[in-house]
């Protein structure tokens, strides 16, 4: 998306305003912190090509497609799939009751950015954020975007003695902040849980250093993406471009000595072991779609195994690049647990 006429005509009507109103000192237009009619040029004008890139890109991204909008008509998930919740969280990022809103914008420019009160792209936030089990997330510019890329669930509470599981059931949907720092996994007593600390420990700005810093063709930037996908060939591409800094040797896709495949290879093994225990069920069946399947009275070391299930290879979605080590034993446990024989 680009300015268009309508909103270049507002803009000259508003900075018409203001120079009225520069000589009777009332301001009456909707700009809050007043800022000068020459800093409106610095972003509104065919020159600043950083704008037109991160809104050409930004169109590319699925917060730029914004499919699932319409979850903010609900107080409960406002926050996370629009514009008007997330603004709500900044405000007071200590309430506990949300605002539903029948018109969902989308998250865009506005959400991460405050450009019209601040006059430029600063972030609205950057201080450390908790995930839901209290630990703290503090990766500089990726702060804002574990707000709402975390569990919705607290693995320490959801999974008890006893539990009921249903097609619904795991930690919900976007739990990429948790695992990048290696928490809320169900973790089987006895197992030793390794972690790959250096995605967050030398990345300093998390998220934002593989998913934005370098920009391939349709990837990168604004666009969020890692991936980018040729709408006529269904050819993927890789931006490796991210990688490369640290892993000089990467080849043309992100299975780096082949963990990618490892981790898949895991995810299926326990899939089938979840189907033969009845814990999970494809459906419809031969849809490829396999889902926890509804039950109760199901015991922790079970629900854990469909948990850790998915939450590495439902909802994570980097098939373990996020923390390499913490994401094949989550499965690997839960594997081991599963069959009995191996310890
Ligand atoms: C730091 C950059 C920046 C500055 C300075 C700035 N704007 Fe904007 N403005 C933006 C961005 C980014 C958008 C969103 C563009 C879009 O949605 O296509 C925008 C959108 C707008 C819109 C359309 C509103 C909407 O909801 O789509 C108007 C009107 C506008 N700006 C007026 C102004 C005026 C008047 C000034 C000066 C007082 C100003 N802007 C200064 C960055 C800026
Ligand atoms: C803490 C933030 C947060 C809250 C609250 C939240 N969501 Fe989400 N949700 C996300 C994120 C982030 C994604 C995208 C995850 C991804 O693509 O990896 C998502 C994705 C989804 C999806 C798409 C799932 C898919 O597999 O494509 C649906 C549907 C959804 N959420 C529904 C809801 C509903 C309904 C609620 C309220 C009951 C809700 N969400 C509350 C963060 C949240
Ligand atoms: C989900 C959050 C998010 C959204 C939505 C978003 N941005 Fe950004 N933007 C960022 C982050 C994070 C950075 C810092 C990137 C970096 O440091 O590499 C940034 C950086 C920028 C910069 C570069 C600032 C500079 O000084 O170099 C511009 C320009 C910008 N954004 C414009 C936009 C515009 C225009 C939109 C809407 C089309 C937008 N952004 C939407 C998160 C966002
Ligand atoms: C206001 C909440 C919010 C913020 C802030 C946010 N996201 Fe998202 N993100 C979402 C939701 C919701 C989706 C799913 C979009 C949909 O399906 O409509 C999503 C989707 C994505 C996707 C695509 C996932 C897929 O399944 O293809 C990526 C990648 C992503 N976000 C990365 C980021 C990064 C990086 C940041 C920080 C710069 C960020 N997000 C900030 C809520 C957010
Ligand atoms: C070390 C680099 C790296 C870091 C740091 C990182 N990611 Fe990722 N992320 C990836 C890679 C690589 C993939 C995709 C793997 C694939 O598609 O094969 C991915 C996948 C994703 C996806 C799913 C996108 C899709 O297309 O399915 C989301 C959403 C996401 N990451 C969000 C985040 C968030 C939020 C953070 C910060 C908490 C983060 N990532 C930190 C590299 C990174
Ligand atoms: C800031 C530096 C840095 C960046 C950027 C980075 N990594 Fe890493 N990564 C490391 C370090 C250090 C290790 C541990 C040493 C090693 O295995 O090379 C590691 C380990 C890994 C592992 C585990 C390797 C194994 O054999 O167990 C994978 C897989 C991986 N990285 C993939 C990626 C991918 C894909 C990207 C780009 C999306 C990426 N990394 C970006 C620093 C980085």
């Amino acid at each position: 998306m680009s300015l268009t006429r309508k909103h270049l005509l507002i803009l000259v009507g508003l900075v018409g305003l203001l120079a009225l109103t520069a000589c009777t000192r009332e301001i009456t237009t909707v700009v809050q912190e007043e800022p000068q009619p020459s800093t409106c040029f610095e972003c509104h004008s065919d020159s600043d090509l950083k704008v037109v890139y991160a809104e050409e890109q930004w169109a590319l991204s699925k917060h730029g497609e914004g499919e699932t909008l319409a979850e903010g008509a609900q107080a409960g998930c406002v926050r996370c799939h629009c514009n008007e919740g997330f603004i709500q969280y900044v405000a007071d990022p200590a309430r506990l009751t949300y605002e539903a809103t029948n018109s969902p914008s989308n998250i865009g420019c506005f959400t991460c950015h405050a450009p019209h009160s601040n006059g430029n792209f600063g972030l609205r936030i950057t201080t450390p954020q908790p995930l839901l089990n209290g630990v703290s997330f503090d990766l500089g510019e990726g702060n804002g975007c574990v707000v709402c890329h975390q569990a919705r669930r607290d693995v320490a509470v959801y999974i008890t003695a006893s539990n009921s599981i249903n097609s619904r059931y795991g930690p919900h949907h976007g739990p990429q902040g948790d695992m990048l720092l290696g928490t809320n996994g169900y973790e089987y007593a006895g197992y030793t849980y390794g972690d790959t600390p250096y995605h967050r420990e030398m990345n300093e700005d998390g998220c934002v250093n593989c998913h934005m810093r370098t920009v391939g063709l349709d990837m990168g930037g604004h666009t969020f993406n890692v991936t980018a996908v040729n709408e006529e060939t269904l050819a993927e591409t890789f931006n490796v471009n991210a990688c490369k800094g640290c892993h000089t040797d990467i080849g043309s896709d992100f299975d780096f000595n082949g963990v990618q495949s490892e981790v898949d290879a895991l995810g299926l093994q326990l899939r089938g072991l979840l189907v033969t225990a009845n814990l999970m069920v494809e459906s419809p069946a031969g849809s490829g779609i396999f889902v926890p399947k509804t039950a109760s009275g199901v015991s922790a070391g079970n629900a854990g195994a469909v948990w850790n299930y998915m939450y590495v290879m439902v909802e994570d979605k980097s098939h373990g690049v996020h923390n390499p080590d913490y994401a094949r034993d989550l499965l690997q446990s839960a594997i081991n647990y599963l069959t009995p024989t191996v310890q």
